[in-house]
């Protein structure tokens, strides 16, 4: 909390140290509250007014836990240390009996979550009023981001499956610290599924369904993310580093960035073909095997399998 209030004493002195004030100043920062103050009229030192987020009080028990899930999402992981600190604060604990739906579908968005522990289903409505389960979220997951990002509509309901703890941001404090940095991440991760060729026939909707369901994993050198002989039930694509297919103890396939691998399980519903091992540290984009079976063309994967022949 310390360095939250830093930040906030540190913006006040930054305000309060001109004495050419224009009479309105303080007028003008409460009415335009959080808005920028036009440059042409109080000059290039003070072109937006500081954003201070709400401090919730925690332990540090519970900061502690906070900042370790914070440090392993998507979304927040690029933030600066005085970032995450203000980010940290801001955020309330909320634990989540089964069966709760944080998020429903059509509601405006005020706010986002990061899973600490449980799993949470989200679904969209069918055109015959059913609704189908699209993506999982699990640990370090954030949910809820969309509307915020580009402020449209809940696009997906959100239903806990058993009991969890989540972690709530608020819309203003996301807008104003996390926004622009996520949006940067969500634009490189967009370029990159243009480029690996699996998706590259795929129209922009199609993609940004698929950017939806992916899940950002890190494995370390040596783990292994894919066990022959196991259920499978996920589909990986690779996006940094290296990984190694070995089948029956021969090495039958290297990967790098923009490969995939894991989709003969799905396909075939059969055991793993291969054990597939991280050589060096590696970041992939996992998929569910229900949303691979609504989005990845079955066909064209067949076709390339018989690559292994
Ligand atoms: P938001 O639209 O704010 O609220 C619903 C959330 O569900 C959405 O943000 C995403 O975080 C999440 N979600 C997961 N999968 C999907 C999907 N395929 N389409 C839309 N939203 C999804
Ligand atoms: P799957 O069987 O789901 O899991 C192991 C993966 O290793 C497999 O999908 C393929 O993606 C990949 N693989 C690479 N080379 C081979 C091969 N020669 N035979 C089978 N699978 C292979």
């Amino acid at each position: 909390m310390a360095e939250v209030d830093d930040k906030r004493v540190d913006s006040e002195e930054e305000e309060s140290d001109d004495d050419e004030l224009p009479p309105d100043f303080f007028e003008v920062k409460v009415v335009k509250n959080r808005g920028s103050v036009s440059a042409e009229a109080y000059g290039d030192w003070n072109k937006k007014v500081a954003f201070v987020p709400p401090v919730i009080p925690k332990s540090d028990e519970q900061r502690q836990r906070l900042g370790e899930c914070l440090s392993k999402s998507f979304l927040f992981s690029g933030l600066e240390v005085k970032e995450m600190a203000a980010v940290i604060g801001a955020m309330n604990e909320v634990k989540v009996e089964p069966k709760s739906r944080l998020i429903k579908q059509g509601d405006d968005g005020d706010c986002l979550y990061v899973v600490e522990t449980g799993v949470f289903a989200c679904s969209i409505r069918m055109p015959d009023g059913s609704e189908m389960v699209v993506k999982h979220c699990e640990k370090n997951d954030v949910f809820g981001e969309l509307a915020l990002l580009y402020n449209c509509p809940r696009a997906a309901s959100v239903e806990s499956t058993q009991e969890s703890i989540v972690w709530r941001l608020d819309r203003d404090t996301f807008n104003n610290i996390v926004k622009d940095s996520a949006q940067q991440k969500r634009t490189r991760q967009e370029e990159f599924l243009w480029k690996v060729p699996l998706l590259q026939e795929m129209n922009t909707a199609d993609r940004a369904q698929v950017a939806e369901c992916l899940r950002e994993e890190m494995f370390q050198d040596g783990q292994s993310l894919v066990q022959q002989g196991d259920v499978g039930n996920k589909f990986y694509i690779l996006e940094e580093g290296q990984a190694v297919a070995v089948k029956n103890g021969t090495e039958v396939m290297s990967y790098s960035a923009g490969d995939y691998f894991g989709e003969l399980a799905l396909l075939r519903n059969q055991p793993r073909e291969a054990t597939v091992t991280a050589k060096g540290d590696v970041k992939v984009l996992s998929m569910a095997g229900s949303s691979f079976k609504r989005l990845i063309n079955a066909d064209k994967l067949e076709e390339w399998a018989k690559k292994y022949e």
